[in-house]
């Protein structure tokens, strides 16, 4: 029934020009929905996005948003727009406040404004910081350690407070390590700086330098850090579950982990690589990243149970060939 109602529906995509956006506005618009992307391109890429659906426009600035908004009567918006890098936010994070909070708040206003009152939000397993066991559960305390950790969790307890007074439905996903890149080939990662493990393992392949491995000491079977590493179709799928929830009569406000449940070690993924690829990764080992856990994985029950969601292209390997397919073609 959801499924019926939700057709043809527009949906503002905040961020659609970025990684996990771009892959999410691809799925929207092969499953029969309007798409529209508010995008700054400070972080995404042109090229990612079909410049029919695209207004560039920046989040935080409200007369730009509300010309957006008074386009169409939009059923729900998909926010992504938020910049996502950890060590970032540690140097600057009057730029994590203003960007991911003060942007959040300029969009939510713009929201109730226009009566738009369903919201899917890109939230993070940095909002539970280090966590003393893993699998992790959603009913775990925010413990964040970084300014981008707290500006998501600043963002998801706004979402409470409108949730309650605006009546503004929202599931917050809380991403555990998106990877991978669209199986056709024509969307992938491509950050820049580009700080995330895999598309670094193929940057060392292809130059030669070695990747500095972030510790060897940690309290794991290998002694490198475990994380849970999802597809980022899969999280893409993940978002187009909970749009239709939000869009059913009976909506609830929620937050849900995504991952697989399953952990690899940096040197499982190394050795992933290798596999993959045919060819050697150099590498040397370093001293441990401030700030890094030495396992995040996740407990996605909730996200099944609810949203009857499951990993279908989250194996390692089949991350690392999308992952490597795309990089090759670049
Ligand atoms: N790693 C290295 N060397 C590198 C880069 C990464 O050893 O050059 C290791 C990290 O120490 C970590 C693993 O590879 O153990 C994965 O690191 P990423 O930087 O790819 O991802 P993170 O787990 O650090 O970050 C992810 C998300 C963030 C989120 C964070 C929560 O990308 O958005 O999880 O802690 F905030």
């Amino acid at each position: 029934m959801a499924l019926a109602l939700s057709r043809n529906q527009a949906i503002l995509v905040t961020g659609g020009a970025g990684y996990i956006g771009s892959h999410t506005v691809q799925l929207l618009l092969a499953r029969g929905y309007q798409v529209t992307v508010a995008d700054n391109l400070s972080r995404g890429h042109r090229h990612a996005v079909d410049p029919r659906f695209l207004r560039e426009v920046d989040i935080s600035d409200a007369a730009a948003m509300d010309r957006v908004f008074a386009e169409q009567q939009f059923a729900a918006v998909i926010h992504f727009a938020a910049f996502i890098a950890v060590g970032e936010s540690a140097r600057a994070p009057e730029l994590y406040f203003a960007n991911n909070v003060g942007g959040s708040l300029t969009l939510l206003t713009a929201m109730i404004r226009h009566g738009v009152k369903r919201l899917v939000f890109s939230s993070t397993a940095a909002v539970y910081g280090t966590p003393a066991t893993v699998p992790i559960r959603e009913e775990l305390p925010f413990a964040p350690v970084s300014p981008y950790g707290e500006s998501k969790v600043m963002v998801e307890t706004m979402l409470g407070w409108f949730d309650r007074i605006h009546a503004l439905r929202s599931i917050a996903l809380r991403y555990f390590n998106a990877a991978g890149a669209d199986p056709a080939g024509r969307l992938g990662e491509e950050h820049d700086p580009e700080t995330h493990l895999i598309p670094l393992l193929f940057h060392a392949i292809r130059t030669g330098e070695p990747i500095t491995i972030f510790g060897e000491d940690y309290p794991t079977p290998d002694g490198t850090c475990i994380r849970d590493y999802i597809h980022v179709s899969d999280l893409a799928e993940a978002h187009i579950l909970a749009l239709e929830a939000l869009l059913a009569p009976d909506a609830a406000s929620m937050a849900l982990n995504v991952g697989t449940g399953s952990g690899h070690s940096v040197r499982e993924v190394i050795r992933a690589v290798e596999d993959v690829t045919g060819k050697k990764v150099p590498f040397v080992m370093g001293p441990r990243r401030d700030g890094d856990p030495p396992a995040l994985v996740a407990d996605s029950a909730r996200l099944r149970a609810i949203l009857g969601w499951q990993p279908k292209h989250s194996d390692l390997r089949e991350i690392v060939a999308t992952a490597w397919q795309f990089d090759q073609h670049r």
